[in-house]
């Protein structure tokens, strides 16, 4: 398995050794964890087909995506990903968990949720796992039940909710400098317009979807402001390719 960069210089590179030695956390602001998001789309623009990215995520892209996961301290996404995508345990391997160690992370990430309702399948292999911590962030005042994995909560007063605040606790009280968020377009919805996504790694995936309705990388009303992106990198595999952008905050 290996990728082509394409810039900033040429090379041959394997998806351990590309996603490696990034320093997020050297580039956290002081109020919040610095953030990259990592998301998948068909040339057509579709982030997922029958609800699921398996059909449009390759075995280089799941590569990628589990060595972006080496990268943070914590991997967070929205309930409907956990959801639809059945989360498991972060980290597959010992193999990802010591580079983590190697990078100066902890050995595991800690996994953030964001659910509005608190309607989480609580059999899903993530929360049944002893050794994962997860903290929740919600609207709800409930607590899950019937869960192995450690879980505390961080509460919002409004549904929707600002996500700012609850970023500032996961810094602050948590010690997250650095989140890799998996999306999925609602989340990140409520993420881009406020400042708090930092860069995007997006595959483009050598496919079309087709489908009005087929959700994008960002769900909800067009954004208030367009968000610019300068690219850092581009690497080819075969014919799909991955983007790494900076997200120019204003
Ligand atoms: N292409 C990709 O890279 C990619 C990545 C991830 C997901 N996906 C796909 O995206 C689909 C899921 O999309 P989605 O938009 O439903 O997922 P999502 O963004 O993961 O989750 C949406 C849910 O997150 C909670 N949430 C997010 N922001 C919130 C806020 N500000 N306040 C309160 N709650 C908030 C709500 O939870 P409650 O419902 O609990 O209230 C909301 O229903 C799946 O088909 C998945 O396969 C694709």
């Amino acid at each position: 398995m290996a990728l082509h960069r394409l810039g900033p210089e040429n090379a041959q590179i394997s998806p351990e050794e590309a996603i490696s030695g990034l320093g997020w956390a050297d580039l956290a602001p002081p109020d919040r964890p610095y953030m990259a998001l990592n998301m998948v789309s068909t040339a057509d623009g579709k982030a997922a087909v029958q609800g699921r990215t398996v059909a449009i995520s390759s075995k280089t892209d799941r590569a990628v995506f589990h060595n972006l996961r080496t990268q943070a301290d914590a991997v967070m996404a929205g309930a409907g990903t956990v959801r639809s995508e059945r989360y498991g345990p972060l980290l597959k391997t010992d193999e990802l968990r010591a580079k983590r160690v190697r990078e100066g992370l902890a050995p595991d990430p800690l996994a953030v949720i964001v659910s509005g309702r608190l309607d989480l399948p609580v059999d899903m292999p993530l929360l049944q796992d002893p050794s994962s911590r997860v903290v929740v962030l919600t609207h709800s005042h409930g607590e899950l039940s019937g869960h192995r994995a450690q879980v505390e909560y961080l509460r919002a007063d409004a549904d929707p909710f600002d996500l700012r605040p609850l970023m500032r606790r996961l810094r602050e009280d948590y010690g997250v400098r650095s989140i890799l968020c998996e999306g999925g377009p609602t989340l990140n919805a409520s993420l881009l317009p406020y400042g708090l996504v930092d860069e995007l790694f997006l595959t483009i995936s050598p496919m079309i979807a087709g489908g009005a309705d087929a959700l994008t990388i960002v769900a909800g009303v067009p954004l208030p402001e367009l968000i610019e992106l300068e690219r850092l990198w581009a690497m080819e595999a075969g014919s799909e390719l991955y983007l790494r952008y900076r997200i120019v905050q204003r």
